[in-house]
């Protein structure tokens, strides 16, 4: 399978930002930790970080024809962002919602997702292992 993860906001001070509740890795790590997994490693897995919406949109709308899969943690767009929402349904890739934390134990606001309903499914809160439960979930999904 071919899989685009994308990083939104704030992703690329991973290791530095909020570690009690990020965690001390940074991006990259997190990425070379993901290739090395045994559920992983068969996989064509490419990263994109931005803190700019409209790039993150461009990458959604990259993966038509070209990916089987799309792995997001849109950040803090996640609880307003309506025009990822948008990006996600225009495109027909499967896509996995993921997050760090526990977006669900957190403040109010992180409560709510505008993008879920459009993905096949929402992980969160087991740190790093968001991204491989993703990478299980699209595999089983297709
Ligand atoms: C996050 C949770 C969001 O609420 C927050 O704005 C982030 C990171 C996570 O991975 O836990 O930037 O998506």
């Amino acid at each position: 399978m071919k899989i685009l993860v994308i990083n939104g906001p704030n992703l690329n001070l991973l290791g530095i930002r909020e570690p009690e509740i990020y965690g001390s890795e940074t991006l990259e790590d997190i990425g070379n930790w993901l290739d090395e997994q045994p559920d992983a490693d068969t996989h064509d897995i490419i990263w994109f970080q931005s803190n700019h919406e409209g790039d993150l949109i461009d990458q959604i709308q990259s993966t038509i024809s070209l990916f089987d899969g799309i792995i997001i943690n849109p950040g803090a767009l996640t609880h307003y962002s309506f025009a990822i929402r948008d990006a996600i349904a225009s495109v027909n890739t499967p896509t996995v919602e993921v997050h760090l934390s526990d977006i669900n134990s957190r403040e109010e606001f992180r409560k709510v997702s505008v993008i879920k309903d459009e993905c096949i499914s929402q992980i969160s809160g087991l740190g790093k292992h968001v991204y491989i439960e993703a990478v299980k979930t699209l595999v089983n999904h297709l």
